[in-house]
C-alpha cells in the first residue's frame, strides 16, 4: 500500500535481502544509540536475509522506489492464550519527520489484528526516545510500565518504557464462543 504518494509499505521478501543491508550501512549512525549491537553479519544480504525468514517474526519495509527507507518488525509472535508480539521499526535518517512510521505502525497493527489473529501488541523504548514514544502514542499505544534494565543497547543495560496496544476483545481462535 501506498503511504504517501512516493512511498510504499509492504511485506518483506528473500529479495530485499540485499537493499536491507544497504540500508542498515546507511544507517549505523542514526541507529547506533537505540539498537543493540549487530555483528558484522547483520550488515550483509546473508544476515537480513536470516532475519526476514526468522520464524515467529513478519517484516514490512517502506520503500522509496527500490530503496529501503524504513523497517518494522513484529517478533516473537505466539497464538494460544497471549496472541501477542513485540514491535520494532526504524525510518531512514533521511525521511524522518514525514509521518511514515506512524501510517505504517498503524497498517502493520491493522495487518496483525485481521490477518494474523493478534490480540495484543507491545513495544519498549528507550526513556530518552521521545520520537518513538510520539509514535507510539499516535498509535494509540498505552505505556504501562517502566522495565530497568530492560535491554543492551549501545554498550549498557538501558531502562526501557513498556507500551501495549490491544487490537481487539475476542476470545483467541482456540476457545470456544
Ligand atoms: C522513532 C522513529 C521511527 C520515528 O519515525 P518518523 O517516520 O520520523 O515518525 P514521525 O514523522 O511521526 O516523527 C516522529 C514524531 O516524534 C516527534 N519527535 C521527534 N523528535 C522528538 C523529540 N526529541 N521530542 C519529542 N518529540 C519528538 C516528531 O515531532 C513527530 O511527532 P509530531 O508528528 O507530533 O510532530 C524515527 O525517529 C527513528 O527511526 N528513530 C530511530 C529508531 C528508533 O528509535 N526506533 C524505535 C525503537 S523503540
Amino acid at each position: 500500500m501506498l503511504i504517501t504518494d512516493d512511498i510504499e509499505l509492504r511485506r518483506a521478501v528473500p529479495g530485499d535481502a540485499q537493499a536491507l543491508a544497504d540500508a542498515a550501512i546507511r544507517n549505523v549512525g542514526h541507529l547506533r544509540a537505540i539498537e543493540p549491537y549487530r555483528a558484522e553479519e547483520y550488515y550483509t544480504a546473508a544476515g537480513q536475509l536470516a532475519r526476514i525468514t526468522q520464524p515467529g517474526s513478519a517484516t514490512w519495509l517502506l520503500l522509496d522506489g527500490e530503496k529501503v527507507v524504513g523497517r518494522l518488525m513484529l517478533s516473537g509472535i505466539v497464538l494460544g492464550p497471549l496472541c501477542g508480539a513485540s514491535l520494532g521499526y526504524w525510518t531512514d535518517g533521511d525521511y524522518l519527520g514525514r509521518g511514515l512510521m506512524p501510517a505504517a505502525v498503524e497498517e502493520v497493527c491493522r495487518v496483525a489484528r485481521d490477518e494474523l489473529g493478534l490480540h495484543r501488541i507491545e513495544a519498549g523504548t528507550l526513556t530518552d526516545n521521545k520520537a518513538s514514544q510520539r509514535v507510539l502514542a499516535k498509535c494509540g499505544f498505552v505505556e504501562y510500565g517502566l522495565a530497568p534494565d530492560y535491554l543492551h543497547v549501545n554498550g549498557a543495560w538501558r531502562d526501557h518504557v513498556l507500551f501495549q496496544r490491544i487490537l481487539h476483545e475476542d476470545p483467541p481462535a482456540h476457545v470456544p464462543r
